[in-house]
């Protein structure tokens, strides 16, 4: 049935009656990793952008926090992007000539937004949720890839099913541990990581794993021991991975 995976499934009613009617060979499928072609992930696309906004400038070289232009992502399902006076309390005296800001500037002056193009979607019918994701420890980075470096933002990662499934099943692999800062809760520590990397940039003093996820690549934990480790971090961070991989998680 590899119709099943055609662009014109994508529509939420048919989801639904997949949902009831497919399972045992959706499961096949998807087991299968049909979706996984690289051709068909859009990982390290870029998109044309109102403005060459640049991650490693602003998140890295400067050390702005996410959270002062996604000011959502600790609380609600959406990061939100930044509006033009968040650009403008700095750009009204910084680089004020520059011809790259200039649609900055018309936007302010017209307040007609700026109009960017998102390089991460999922489908209407599939439910995510930033905030749970931080608040347990998961890094932006295993998901988005190596942000702070992007001077173009492209996509990090593909964002098929089987990938969320992957974590879903096992998410104590991937759950991010600051071993330095024990005292910070889990979303302190995705945070933190970025300040750490910013003042050792050459990961010194970084484990292997943190700089295996500052890189962009999802840390993933095989030793036994630190497997061990992870169950009881699912249970310190109140994570419930029974249900985890229900239909119902993502498709309401
Ligand atoms: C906290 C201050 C701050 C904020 C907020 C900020 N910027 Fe900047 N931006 C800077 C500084 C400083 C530079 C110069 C960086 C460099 O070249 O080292 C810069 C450089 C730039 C440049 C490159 C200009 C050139 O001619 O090379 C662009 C484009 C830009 N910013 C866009 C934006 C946009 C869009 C926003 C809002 C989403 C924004 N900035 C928010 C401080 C800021
Ligand atoms: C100064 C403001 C600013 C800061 C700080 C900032 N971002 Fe962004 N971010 C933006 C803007 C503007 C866009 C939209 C343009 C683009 O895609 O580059 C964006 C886009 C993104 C996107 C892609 C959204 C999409 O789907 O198109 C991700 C992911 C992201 N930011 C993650 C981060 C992370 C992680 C950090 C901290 C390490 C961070 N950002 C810090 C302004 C900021
Ligand atoms: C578990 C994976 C995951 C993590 C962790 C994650 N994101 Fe996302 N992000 C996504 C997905 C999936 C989307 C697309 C959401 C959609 O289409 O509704 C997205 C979209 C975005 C967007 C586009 C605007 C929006 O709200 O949809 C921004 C900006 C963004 N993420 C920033 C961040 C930042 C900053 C962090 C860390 C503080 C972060 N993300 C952590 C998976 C993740
Ligand atoms: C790296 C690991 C990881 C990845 C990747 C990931 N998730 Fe999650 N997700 C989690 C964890 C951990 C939780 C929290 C579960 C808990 O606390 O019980 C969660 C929770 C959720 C919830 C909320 C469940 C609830 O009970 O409210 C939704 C919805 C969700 N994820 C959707 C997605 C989607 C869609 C994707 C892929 C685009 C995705 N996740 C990718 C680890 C991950
Ligand atoms: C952790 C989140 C998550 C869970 C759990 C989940 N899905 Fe999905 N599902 C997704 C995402 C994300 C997509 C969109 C994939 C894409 O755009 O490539 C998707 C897409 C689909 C599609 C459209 C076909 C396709 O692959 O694009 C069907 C049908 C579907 N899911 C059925 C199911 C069924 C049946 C279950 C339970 C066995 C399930 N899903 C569990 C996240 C999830």
């Amino acid at each position: 049935m590899p119709q099943l995976f055609k662009p014109s499934a994508n529509s939420a009613a048919k989801v639904s009656l997949l949902l009831t009617a497919a399972l045992p060979v959706l499961l096949i499928s998807v087991g299968s990793g049909i979706s996984r072609s690289a051709a068909n992930t859009g990982v390290g696309n870029r998109l044309d952008q109102p403005v060459p906004f640049s991650h490693q400038h602003h998140a890295w070289e400067l050390g702005i926090d996410c959270r002062y232009c996604h000011t959502s992502v600790e609380e609600s399902g959406y990061a939100g992007l930044p509006d033009t006076e968040t650009c403008m309390t700095c750009h009204s005296q910084i680089w004020t000539n520059s011809p790259l800001l200039d649609p900055v500037r018309k936007s302010y002056e017209t307040g007609q937004p700026l109009e960017w193009n998102l390089v991460n979607k999922v489908p209407e019918f599939v439910y995510f949720n930033h905030s749970i994701h931080i608040d347990r420890g998961i890094s932006c980075n295993n998901c988005h890839g190596p942000v702070q470096k992007m001077h173009l933002t492209f996509k990090g990662q593909p964002f098929h099913m089987v990938w969320c499934l992957e974590c879903h099943r096992e998410p104590e692999k991937y759950l991010y541990v600051d071993e330095k800062n024990p005292q910070l809760t889990p979303r302190q520590q995705v945070f933190n990581l970025y300040v750490k990397f910013q003042s050792d940039p050459e990961g010194a003093n970084m484990s292997p794993r943190e700089r295996a996820l500052i890189n962009g690549k999802e840390q993933v934990t095989t030793v036994r021991d630190l497997i061990e480790r992870g169950r009881k971090l699912l249970e310190e961070r109140g994570i419930n991975k029974a249900q985890l991989a229900d239909c119902s998680v993502c498709h309401h």
